[in-house]
This record gives structure tokens, C-alpha cells and sequence, in this order.
């Protein structure tokens, strides 16, 4: 099984989600982690398996992730099994009601990775993961690095 992790990071938090992803599955030389900076299209062929991940910024995945998914071709994860994830802020420590139901609306990154995965021809075969940061940046809410080992194992 060919596997690879994609994230973004500003703080730090979503890159530890991704190593503990990368670690669940296997060592780092079966199961690469990487910066979606450093990329390059030739590690997208004979995937198996793709987890993206970012930190959920405005309701978004960062700039570079929504940028490197837009840039793939349409058929370019064909037959991949992949899943999104993102870091975000719990809904309950968001003190103002109405800024409450902003960001309830708004949504998180995880959706629209997953959907611009499937969009190139994935398939999405868990539910994408969203793990908890206590304040913007950070620390991850205790356990989160766990969870997130224990969702990525599902896929396989
Ligand atoms: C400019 C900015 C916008 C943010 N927007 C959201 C948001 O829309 N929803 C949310 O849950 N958290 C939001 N956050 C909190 C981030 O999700 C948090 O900083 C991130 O998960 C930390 O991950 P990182 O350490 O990998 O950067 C925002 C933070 C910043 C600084």
C-alpha cells in the first residue's frame, strides 16, 4: 500500500494531526508527510491511499492547500482512497452568540477538501475528520492525537 499525508500549518497543530496520521498507517518511509508546499506531482502516481489536512481558516482550508487541489487534473486521483482533515476551534468556547452561529454556518475546511478530492476522482470512503485546538494556535485539545491515529486506521 502506497500511502501519503498532505497538510497545511500555520501553528503547528494540523502538522502534528498529520504526523500522528502518518504514523498510524505506517513508518515514514512507507507513509510520507508532507508539506503541501513541498509536493511534487510525480508523488501523486501509484497512490493507494491520500489524507489532506489543513487548518480551517475563515471557514477555508489555507490558500496553498485550495491552490494545490485546484491544480490537480480532473482524473488525477482516480482509484485513490483519500480523506480530509482540518484543525478548528470548538464551537462552545466562541462566546458571542451571533459570532457562534457565523462559524456554525460558515462550516469547516474538511468539506470542501473533500470534496475538491472527490472532484479529481477519489474515493471517500470514511467521513473526514475534524480535531479540536483550544485557541487559535493552540494547543490540541488532549486525546486529538489519538483520535486522529484511530480515524486514519479506518480507512485501511
Ligand atoms: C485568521 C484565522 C481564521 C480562522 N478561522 C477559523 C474558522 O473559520 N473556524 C474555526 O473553527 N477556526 C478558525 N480559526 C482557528 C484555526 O482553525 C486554528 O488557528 C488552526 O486550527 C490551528 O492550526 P495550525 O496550528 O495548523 O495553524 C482561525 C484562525 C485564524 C488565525
Amino acid at each position: 500500500m502506497k500511502a501519503l499525508v498532505i497538510y497545511d500549518s500555520v501553528f503547528g497543530n494540523t502538522e502534528k494531526i498529520a504526523r500522528a496520521i502518518g504514523a498510524a498507517l505506517g513508518t515514514p518511509d512507507d507513509v510520507p508527510v508532507l508539506q503541501v508546499a513541498s509536493v511534487t506531482p510525480a508523488q501523486l502516481e501509484v497512490l493507494d491511499v491520500l489524507f489532506v489536512g489543513s487548518p480551517t481558516r475563515g471557514f477555508k482550508p489555507t490558500p496553498a492547500i485550495s491552490a494545490f487541489l485546484a491544480a490537480l487534473p480532473a482524473e488525477a486521483l482516480k482509484g485513490v482512497k483519500s480523506a480530509a482533515f482540518d484543525t478548528r476551534i470548538p464551537l462552545e468556547t466562541i462566546k458571542n452568540g451571533f459570532f457562534r452561529w457565523i462559524v456554525k454556518q460558515g462550516g469547516y475546511a474538511d468539506k470542501l477538501i473533500a470534496k475538491a478530492l472527490a472532484a479529481r476522482g477519489a474515493s471517500l470512503p470514511i467521513p473526514s475528520g475534524g480535531f479540536i485546538v483550544l485557541a487559535s494556535e493552540g494547543p490540541l485539545q488532549e486525546g486529538e492525537l489519538e483520535r486522529a491515529a484511530a480515524w486514519a486506521k479506518t480507512i485501511l
